[in-house]
């Protein structure tokens, strides 16, 4: 077994020191937050994943995986892997900003022992390996990258459970010593080189991001030319060549990966002279997607928005997770704001910040009490519970767009007047 070092304990570190730990490697994982690392150093998961607690706890008596704040204790730990999972927020021009990579870098080069190897799993644009290479400034430091593709609420099941393990690195030798720390993992695994491995993350998002805005602007023709989007996309998802997955028409796509890793990879692009003109559209789809869900919305308030009560189920920018990182539902949130209307929220797990301008109720029921048009945002399965009839009798005027397709169409239909559904 091997000793890891995971640098940077958001999403992405934090199931990467537990997948490790669950593999049987030593870990330490560090965090410039003591507070952070207080929570899990005391098996309390500060993000919401299904089945992190129960992990942690197990890994703390088993003593596999320990936390810091101190790049001391990182150093007395003497690991042969540092995995960097900082943060690469988006800047202004939608470039990746890689500060925290190679902050952690110039910290790793001061400590990391001779012949170690330093694994980027922040989601990093092409040529940031060279970038980190200079900041270790050390030849006796291999750097290698393996991209993540976990997916929020139910990232350890990705980590323990992936389509692939993709690692680049300038030796056959690195890339091997890499894949071998995931050796109990059956999975296929690739061995590239860095710059392709980079790529095959950005790509990968970037594809998944397109082939959803394809299935949401075929939504909206359905609903124009009266076809069905359920039918569509299972003939759609029975081509092999297509497969079924990832198919589920919604308000538009989010989240804190997809909109940074498509405006990423069209500025790396651009760096070099390219235009991506498939990503761009994508993206111009997505700005639609979300209007027309608002326009609906106004349409179902009788044309006009000013002034009307908007009943929003869902914040979250999908299901399972308290995550509103460039949420479809704030977007659309805001949105209504600015059209003049009043909103009143409910999310299951999400919190929206106290100056978001709208207010946010303890449950589906108070959300929709008084309101002109009630929304529903995000695919959360307890909407689906809820009893039409009473929602109906407690609504001012009884007006539902479900942008998630997740309310039983035949019962909401006749307790409704006007139900509408995503898609028809
Ligand atoms: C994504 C990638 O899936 C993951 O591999 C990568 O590592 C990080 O980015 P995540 O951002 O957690 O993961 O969300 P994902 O589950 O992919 O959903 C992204 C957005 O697409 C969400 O807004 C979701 O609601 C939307 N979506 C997803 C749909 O509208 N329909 C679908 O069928 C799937």
């Amino acid at each position: 077994m091997a000793k890891i070092a995971v640098i940077g304990l958001g999403y992405v570190g934090i199931t990467t020191a537990v997948g490790m730990g669950r593999l049987g490697h030593d870990v330490i994982g560090y965090d410039i937050s003591s507070e952070r690392v207080m929570a899990l150093a005391n098996a309390k998961a500060p993000i919401h994943e299904d089945g992190l607690e129960e992990a942690l706890g197990f890994l703390k008596q088993s003593e596999k995986v320990s936390f810091t704040h101190t790049y001391q204790e990182v150093s007395d730990f003497k690991a042969d892997y540092f995995f960097i999972c900082v943060p690469t927020p988006q800047d202004a021009s939608g470039a990746a900003n890689l500060t925290f990579v190679l902050a952690a870098a110039k910290a790793l080069s001061q400590i990391a022992p001779a012949d170690s190897i330093v694994v980027l799993k922040s989601t990093v644009p092409v040529g940031s390996g060279e970038r980190v290479k200079q900041a270790l400034s050390r030849t006796d430091i291999h750097v290698a990258s393996n991209p993540e593709f976990l997916r929020e609420g139910s990232a350890l099941h990705d980590f323990m459970n992936p389509d692939r393990i993709i690692v680049g690195a300038a030796s056959e030798q690195v890339s091997t010593r890499v894949l071998e720390l995931y050796d109990d993992i059956p999975s296929r695994k690739i061995a590239t080189s860095v710059e392709s491995a980079e790529l095959i993350k950005y790509s990968t998002n970037a594809y998944l991001a397109t082939r959803l805005s394809f299935v949401n602007d075929l939504a909206a023709l359905c609903e124009k030319v009266g076809a069905s989007v359920d039918d569509l996309v299972a003939g759609l998802g029975s081509d092999s060549r297509i497969g079924p997955s990832f198919l589920s028409p919604g308000p538009g796509w989010g989240g804190s990966c997809f909109p940074k890793d498509t405006r990423a990879l069209i500025s790396v692009a651009s760096d070099f002279g390219l235009d991506l003109p498939i990503i761009d559209a994508a993206l111009e789809s997505n700005e639609e997607s979300l209007s027309r869900v608002v326009e609906s919305i106004r349409d179902l308030a009788g044309g006009s928005l000013e002034g009307k009560i908007i009943g929003v189920w869902g914040l979250a920018f999908k299901a399972n997770t308290d995550d509103i990182r460039e949420s479809p539902a704030m977007n659309i949130v805001a949105r209504l704001l600015a059209r003049g209307s009043e909103v009143i929220a409910f999310d299951p797990v999400a919190v929206a910040p106290k100056a978001s301008g709208f207010s946010q109720v303890q449950s589906a029921e108070l959300a929709a009490a008084g309101v002109d048009v009630l929304a529903v945002l995000t695919e959360w399965p307890e909407f689906a519970q809820v009893d039409p009839i009473k929602v109906s009798k407690s609504m001012k005027s009884t007006a539902v767009m479900d942008a998630r397709r997740v309310l039983p169409v035949d019962a909401w239909r006749s307790a409704i007047d006007n139900f509408r559904v995503l898609g028809g």
